[in-house]
């Protein structure tokens, strides 16, 4: 399936739809570190302003239009108070990005933004798409429950000829300490766009960083410290050594913005899943992983009690990790034959 991607940053949610087998016609971006890094990753950079592009000679061509329209306006910096009147161009994204819906006519049409605009997308956005295709739905999803060590609750907005299940969240959270060997046994707090620069002694830095800062009080022994870059990198689940280009400062910003590309891929293959008539799967997805994971813990509580003949009894916490894992394998296989990794 063929993806237009707008306002396509560093990447991360190119990085999900690739992995859900996606391929990419182009990837518009502005901002040049981030369309450096985007053209360093593989991917078809259009470094422009998505205002500027003659879109005609998509139409009828694309298969999934990506678009992570500008969110300022819902910031928590702006108070979360939206555009002020349709003239307000410079911070709201979504008029553009419906005029370029509706030229180039994808078969699906995926938003994604931050979940304060929820109120605004339903009352303005989600009416224009329902006259363009039978399904329209809106999820907020949190990358913490797809597969990211990180809370980053986001908005979907799906636009399709079938209905979609929005995607089985897993059944355990990956957790900071998991990820990046930071004492803290949750996922980390969401992943900020600056490059932080105040001082670990000024109190009200700490409070910037919201809860971040319990998070990272841990990260040393006691002594507060940022996160590197690859640290958040990481927690935004991009590969090692994804190639950020810029200063210091813009890479900062790619990582902050980004979609984790764990949760851009469960979006993307739910959307696969339904075009290829595989709704009913994912419909029952939580209800098997949940059966699963039940009978797991049941076979674990037996193996403790009553170690099998010839299991060392050093060695059944090993013995149990692997064969779990040799088991959600197979139940894996069993679900998604052609899938792999
Ligand atoms: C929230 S970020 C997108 C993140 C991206 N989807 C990802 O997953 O990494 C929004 C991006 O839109 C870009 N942008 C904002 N206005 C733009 C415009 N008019 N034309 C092109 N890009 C724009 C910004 O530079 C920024 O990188």
């Amino acid at each position: 399936m063929t993806v237009l991607d707008l306002f396509a940053g560093a990447g991360g949610a190119a990085l999900g739809l690739h992995a859900a087998g996606f391929e990419h016609v182009a990837c518009v971006e502005r901002d040049p570190s981030a369309a450096a890094t985007l053209r360093a990753a593989g991917f078809p950079a259009v470094e422009a302003d998505v205002r500027d592009l003659d879109y005609a000679a998509l139409a009828g061509t694309i298969d999934v239009l990506w678009a992570s329209p500008p969110c300022q306006a819902w910031s928590s910096a702006n108070q979360h108070e939206g555009p002020k009147g349709e003239d307000d161009v410079a911070r709201n994204g979504w008029p553009w990005t419906l005029r370029i819906v509706r030229i180039v006519r994808p078969r699906w049409a995926i938003f994604e933004n931050v979940r304060n605009a929820r109120a605004y997308v339903e009352r303005t956005v989600v009416p224009e798409l329902r006259k363009l295709y039978t399904h329209v739905a809106v999820w907020v999803l949190n990358a913490a429950d797809h597969g990211a060590p990180q809370s980053r609750t986001r908005l979907f907005v799906i636009a399709g000829p079938r209905s979609v299940g929005s995607p089985a969240p897993n059944v355990q959270r990956r957790t900071m300490r998991d990820a990046i060997a930071v004492p803290w046994d949750r996922p980390s707090p969401c992943v900020m766009t600056n490059e932080w620069k105040g001082r670990p002694s000024d109190p009200a830095w700490w409070r910037k960083l919201n809860n971040a800062s319990d998070a990272l009080a841990l990260a040393t022994d006691g002594a507060r410290r940022k996160l590197t870059l690859g640290e958040c990198a990481t927690l935004q689940t991009f590969p090692e050594g994804y190639p950020f280009a810029g200063d210091t400062e813009a890479r900062y910003r790619q990582v902050g913005n980004a979609v984790p590309p764990t949760l851009a891929a469960a979006v993307a293959r739910a959307v696969r899943a339904a075009e290829e008539g595989a709704e009913a799967v994912i419909g029952a997805l939580p209800s098997i992983a949940g059966a699963v994971e039940r009978v797991l813990s049941a076979a674990v509580a037996g193996v403790r009690q009553r170690p099998p003949r010839g299991i060392d009894r050093d060695d059944i916490d090993g013995f149990v990790t692997r064969n779990a894992a040799r088991l959600r394998e197979l139940v894996r296989v069993a679900l998604f034959p052609r899938t792999s990794g």
